[in-house]
């Protein structure tokens, strides 16, 4: 089992650029494994795992099992677990149990002591945290908690389903939350990115990019090139404000 500190220093030392998190809703659930590989070997860092329950979103995605089944096929990866749940405490330990390497979750379903009591659960798991900010949340929502986590995630689409349309406006909470982020903190993105909005995103400051149908819904061939794209240049940190 490779070490679990190694895969934590992705988000804790990250290379000098932007980090690129592939999620999986965008896969071929038919052939999810060998698809994850996939999209591995052609230069992704990490995977997303979205998780919803169909109540805080009107979506179910996948449960427990699911992520248990891509750790098999993907030891080496981290898993990034985003939970659209209205109730995120009673999935930390089913998701760790089942291999993620950094649980987030909504401050529009946890916030005050209740988020706090949650970040620190989950990292009494020993895994990574996050906390994550819907397109319509204010940016000022999040920062109570900044200190404590170890990603901040910014929703730029409302959460439910892949494939939607970016909304930009949600650039602009860099603004507030980068500056407030050490260097061992990551800045996330997720919804409708893609190469053409992607260097707009990383001089905004987003250093973790999610991708779900800009990179799965690409033939094999397509989607090294994609990444690549999306990663922007090497030795490039994402500036910020
Ligand atoms: C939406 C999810 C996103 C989505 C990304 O609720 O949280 O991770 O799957 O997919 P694309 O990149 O296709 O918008
Ligand atoms: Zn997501």
């Amino acid at each position: 089992m490779p070490d679990p500190t190694e895969k934590h220093r992705l988000i804790h030392t990250p290379p000098a650029r932007a980090l690129v998190a592939p999620s999986i809703l965008a896969a071929d659930f038919a052939d999810l494994g060998a698809d994850c590989r996939d999209v591995m070997n052609a230069g992704a860092d990490l995977l997303h795992v979205d998780i919803m329950d169909g109540h805080f979103v009107p979506n179910l995605s996948m449960g427990p099992a699911v992520c248990a089944a891509v750790r098999r096929a993907c030891p080496g990866v981290f898993l990034d677990v985003h939970l659209m749940v209205s109730e995120p405490d009673a999935y930390v330990d089913p998701f760790v149990d089942a291999g993620a390497d950094l649980i987030s979750f909504h401050v529009e379903v946890r916030e005050g002591m209740a988020c706090r009591d949650l970040i620190k659960r989950i990292r009494e798991r020993g895994v990574k945290t996050g906390v994550v900010v819907n397109p319509p949340t204010p940016a000022e929502r999040v920062m109570p908690y900044v200190d404590l986590v170890d990603l901040v995630l910014v929703m730029s689409v409302n959460p439910g389903f892949g494939g939607q349309a970016f909304i930009p406006e949600v650039l602009e909470k860099a603004r507030m939350i980068k500056p407030a982020l050490r260097a061992d903190q990551r800045l996330e993105i997720d919804g409708g990115v893609s190469p053409g909005n992607a260097e707009r995103v990383r001089e905004a400051g987003f250093d973790v990019l999610v991708a779900g149908s800009a990179v799965f819904g690409l033939p094999a061939g397509d989607r090294a090139g994609a990444i690549a794209e999306i990663r922007g240049p090497a030795g490039v940190a994402s500036p910020g404000p």
